[in-house]
């Protein structure tokens, strides 16, 4: 099929979320009512909600997910050197919660065809001295964790599972967030759920509970020694009316989930056949793509670069944004010679400078979609 790129079209953004009615119900009791701060019945609420759907004992509302991950990495009670292994492809919170507090990160390379930590390399990577594993499910798929769950278990080693990205999505039919001693999560704007801002711990152990909620409210103490804290936390609260947003939010994750899976199966049904780029799958034997966001891998082949692809696609009002940068890639890591400087994990480099991905919030239409999918063949010169 032929398309004119028109330039003047509107502008596709890379995310737009959904507000649905019930949020905008609870906001305005928290306003009217004065509940806006951290004290108020949405926190309890959501808390209760969202670790019952994932089916967890606890939840701890904070006010992000890399806040989420600081707390939970710190809650372990791990000592200086300890090793945590931790994916080089991710958000950079899953490395600095680590080396914040003088752990030792430990790098594990991508599997190319799901783009997540790879769990082969993982299990290769556990020595004495590996005290914790951040298991961080990428983009749509879960990591394949059976084997690492397994023998984390048999030496002791505990699992913080960051599945920021993953709400609602299930590992062989049991619900991702619920696999790791720790789980965390992130409600930033382009979550499947979102609060503006904020983040969720969820556990099932009472130890961890409590710590948690004191680290997420610096450490207060008890009765009369309140101004005496206990530890160092910080103010990682959540705020009542970010939590009524994600109240409301939570009433309607079957209908995202489900938009979501439609999003991600309408690019493939456009761009599928085009050989130059790898695209996400849409199934493996343990779960079926959640389609946090549509991937785009370029193939070796293809003689047009990434950033060229995504510049185009920008001159035609159609935002899209770059895949991670692997954590030995950060010039910050790199100054404070964290990793080893012939560090080379060259499947998080390729997917680093090869992939982006396209508009896939709630908030886009079919023909959007359409008009991305098709723009995107025609700057690859292939077919439709
Ligand atoms: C896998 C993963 N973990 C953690 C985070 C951090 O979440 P936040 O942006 O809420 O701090 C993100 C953010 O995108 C993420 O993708």
């Amino acid at each position: 099929m032929k398309m004119k790129l028109k330039s003047k079209n509107k502008f596709i953004p890379v995310n737009l979320p959904k507000i649905f009615k019930q949020e905008k119900i609870y906001v305005k009791k928290c306003l009217d009512t004065g509940w806006i701060s951290s004290e108020g019945e949405y926190v309890k609420k959501f808390e209760k909600n969202f670790s019952k759907y994932n089916r967890r004992t606890y939840g701890i509302a904070v006010s992000s997910g890399t806040a989420a991950l600081d707390i939970a990495v710190k809650s372990l009670n791990l000592k200086k050197g300890d090793e945590v292994i931790v994916p080089a492809f991710s958000i950079i919170s899953t490395a600095l919660c680590v080396t914040k507090l003088g752990l030792k990160p430990v790098l594990v390379d991508s599997n190319l065809n799901t783009w997540n930590m790879d769990a082969e390399q993982v299990i290769k990577k556990i020595t004495n001295k590996t005290k914790a594993i951040i298991i961080t499910h990428i983009y749509g798929f879960p990591v394949d964790m059976k084997k690492i769950l397994k023998i984390s278990k048999k030496k002791g080693i505990r699992i913080v599972e960051d599945a920021a990205e993953m709400i609602g999505q299930t590992y062989f039919g049991k619900r991702c967030g619920s696999f790791g001693d720790i789980s965390v999560f992130s409600f930033y704007a382009n979550k499947h759920i979102t609060t503006g801002e904020g983040g969720m711990i969820l556990t099932n152990s009472d130890k961890l509970y409590s710590k948690c909620k004191s680290l997420r409210n610096l450490c207060f103490g008890i009765g009369s020694n309140r101004f005496n804290h206990d530890d160092i936390g910080w103010n990682y609260r959540m705020t009542n009316l970010q939590a009524a947003v994600g109240c409301g939010q939570l009433k309607n994750i079957a209908w995202i989930i489900k938009r979501k899976r439609e999003i991600g199966k309408r690019y493939i049904s456009i761009l599928s056949k085009c050989n130059k780029i790898h695209i996400q799958l849409s199934k493996l034997k343990y779960a079926q793509n959640i389609f946090w966001v549509f991937g785009v891998l370029l193939k070796k082949n293809t003689k047009i670069s990434r950033d060229q692809i995504v510049n185009k696609l920008l001159k035609h009002n159609i935002q899209t944004r770059n895949f991670f940068l692997p954590m030995h890639k950060q010039r910050i890591f790199q100054e404070m010679k964290i990793f080893p400087k012939n560090t080379n994990l060259k499947n998080s480099e390729y997917l680093s400078t090869n992939g982006f991905y396209l508009p896939s919030g709630l908030g886009i239409l079919n023909k959007e979609i359409d008009f991305v999918g098709k723009s995107l063949l025609k700057i690859l010169g292939a077919k439709n």
